[in-house]
């Protein structure tokens, strides 16, 4: 029986435990050993003092293999996220990836809280199977290298318990719990290389560069020492990423994006994204791969390998390449005359969620209509009567708190404007 005093009280004094006895931790908390209570403590421990690197290592690497069915099918390359709003770039980039012959196995989870989540992006979709067989994914791979699917609840399921004991005791933010989490099942995945997405913002679970730095840091570094290569692209969650936040909007704007009309934001930051997963896999510059990736894109191969991923999942390809459907619009209007300073990004997402297009609780369903197109842009002179966004509700209800979440997300007429944050790439070896 594992003493959970003993591992408490380590965490709580700084002090470091042996790996046999991480791993002891991890394996009585996946078989229900450990009390709520006694977890809690030490996640709060943890979250108070941090954790050595060694011990974060040893923490990643049980995680991900203690409950773990061991996957037969991984692709060449990985992407990861840490949350956002408006955030559809998977939808773009594994088709681009992909077509350059880079198989893409992707494991999704569902949008919570004010973030969205792929799969109830993929899912607006009709008729698009989120859970396949393993001889469907490994027919799926042989044709085209693209699948994305549910994350199963066998993979790295400490991550589970853990998360939901986070998510009540105010420790999800907490750099070691959230690169471990993160890391655990991405390892558990099995990729070789991983980009990682790492938000920096108002919206973003980081809300500044230093923060994001070192969280980004920390993840390269244990998938170093797990012999991943790893890298992450820091990126701006100061305002949404495109204009569109709901899930057939997102599929909407995704698509347009594939065939060159999308938002310049989001173009560049898939096509960032997609020159890191690229170099990874190929083991080529960061010029020639984004070359590469241009490529795709501008061809239109991606768009091709787009439809015939959504057709080989079961959805409905002919209603996104006419647009999926959405809810009447209205707008909201600037009551103010002056610059757009600041957007409380989150309380976008907020917003949405409200609408219905996230849910509170995990047993929360989505609406996929619903959503908002986001139109005041960081820098944007705005004056009185112009839209600063549309709201895509089903319920009046629903819209009228919207609006009022809208109105006091936007700071116009601020002397600076809150500068979205650059694009920042952090290697390996940097
Ligand atoms: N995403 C995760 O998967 N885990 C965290 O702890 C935070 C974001």
């Amino acid at each position: 029986m594992i003493d959970a005093a003993l591992v408490i009280g380590a965490a709580r004094d700084r002090r470091a435990l042996e790996p046999e006895l991480i791993w002891s931790w991890v394996h009585a908390i996946v078989e229900g050993q450990v009390p709520d209570y006694q977890i809690a403590a030490w996640l709060m421990a943890v979250a108070l003092n941090g954790l050595d690197d060694e011990s974060v290592f040893t923490l990643t690497r049980a995680m991900a293999e203690i409950g773990t069915e061991p996957l037969t099918l991984r692709g060449l390359v990985d992407k990861h996220s840490t949350g956002g709003v408006g955030d559809k770039t998977t939808l773009i980039l594994a088709p681009i990836v992909s077509s350059l012959g880079i198989p893409i196995v992707k494991m999704s989870g569902r949008g919570l809280g004010h973030t969205g989540g792929t799969l109830d992006k993929l899912e607006s979709i009709p008729g698009f199977r989120i859970h396949l067989n393993q001889e469907d994914l490994s027919r799926q791979l042989d044709a085209m290298g693209l699948a994305v699917v549910a994350q199963s609840s066998t993979l790295a399921p400490a991550d589970g318990i853990l998360y939901a004991l986070r998510d009540v005791t105010e420790t999800v933010d907490s750099l070691p719990l959230i690169a471990s989490s993160i890391m655990s099942k991405k390892i558990a995945a099995g990729s070789p290389n991983l980009v990682l997405d790492v938000k920096v913002g108002s919206g973003a679970l980081m809300k500044n560069a230093n923060r994001a730095r070192q969280l980004a840091d920390m993840m390269v570094r244990i998938g170093g020492y797990h012999h991943i290569r790893t890298t992450a692209v820091l990126s701006s969650m100061e305002q949404p990423l495109g204009r569109a936040v709901g899930n057939a909007l997102e599929v909407n704007e995704a698509y347009a994006c594939l065939c060159g009309r999308g938002p310049d934001d989001l173009r560049e930051e898939v096509l960032v994204l997609a020159q890191e997963m690229v170099a990874l896999a190929r083991e080529v510059s960061a010029d020639q791969s984004r070359a590469l990736a241009e490529q795709a894109l501008d061809s239109g191969a991606a768009r091709e390998q787009f439809l015939r991923w959504i057709d080989a999942q079961g959805g409905d390809a002919k209603a996104v390449e006419y647009g999926l459907p959405v809810a009447a619009r209205t707008p909201v209007l600037s009551r103010a005359e002056g610059r757009v300073g600041a957007i409380d990004t989150a309380a976008v997402g907020r917003a949405a969620q409200l609408l219905g297009a996230g849910r509170k609780t995990k047993e929360d369903r989505v609406n996929p209509r619903v959503g908002l197109e986001w139109e005041a842009r960081l820098g944007d002179t705005v004056h009185p009567g112009d839209v600063l966004a549309w709201l895509y509700a089903d319920q009046a209800e629903a819209a009228e708190a919207v609006e009022h979440i809208i109105q006091g997300a936007v700071t116009i007429g601020a002397e600076d404007v809150v500068p979205p944050f650059p694009t920042e790439i952090r290697r390996m070896h940097d």
